[in-house]
């Protein structure tokens, strides 16, 4: 079982999106297992975003992230952090596919709604930087049984 960090973006708070994109990643059978809503602040953000800190974006990044409220959360299932990026679409809202979250609603380079982790040493040490253990709650569900399999496990 895996686990990976989502973040829903400034932009996707400011336009009312964050509903449907937390649809699309219930529906696809991902558990959620942590939320919260909060401003991302400066020292948080240039931790996220360490690996990036040499690239030209990331000031106008950190900047934008911090900008306004976002949603955290944590999501669980089998092969997650793959499934999830591939909900998301492409980083690019206006090369992402019709049919991703990107995709379908950004045609931005930067303002593309959504993060996730892009490696299971990445969403462990991005998990631990917007978590603590106690505010993470996987609680089976009867309906897991027919959303993994023997063979998924
Ligand atoms: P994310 O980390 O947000 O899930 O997105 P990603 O892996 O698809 O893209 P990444 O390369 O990690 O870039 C992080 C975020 O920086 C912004 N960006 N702007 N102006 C630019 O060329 C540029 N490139 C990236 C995007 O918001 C991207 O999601
Ligand atoms: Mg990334």
């Amino acid at each position: 079982m895996e686990r990976t960090l989502l973040l829903i973006k400034p932009d996707g708070l400011q336009r009312g999106l964050a509903g449907r994109i937390l649809t699309r990643f219930e529906e696809k059978g991902l558990k959620l297992i942590g939320l919260k809503l909060m401003m991302l602040s400066p020292e948080l953000a240039a931790k996220h975003y360490a690996p990036h800190v040499e690239r030209p974006f990331y000031p106008g990044l950190v900047k934008y992230m911090t900008s306004a409220p976002i949603l955290a959360a944590v999501l669980e299932a089998p092969r997650v952090i793959d499934t999830m990026r591939t909900l998301m679409g492409a980083t690019f809202g206006w090369k992402a596919e019709p049919g991703t979250i990107r995709g379908d609603f950004s045609n931005s380079t930067a303002y593309n709604l959504v993060h996730g982790s892009d490696s299971p040493e990445n969403a462990e040490r991005e998990i631990a930087l917007f978590f603590n253990a106690d505010e993470l709650h996987s609680a089976d569900r009867s309906i897991d049984t027919w959303l993994v399999s023997e063979d998924d496990q």
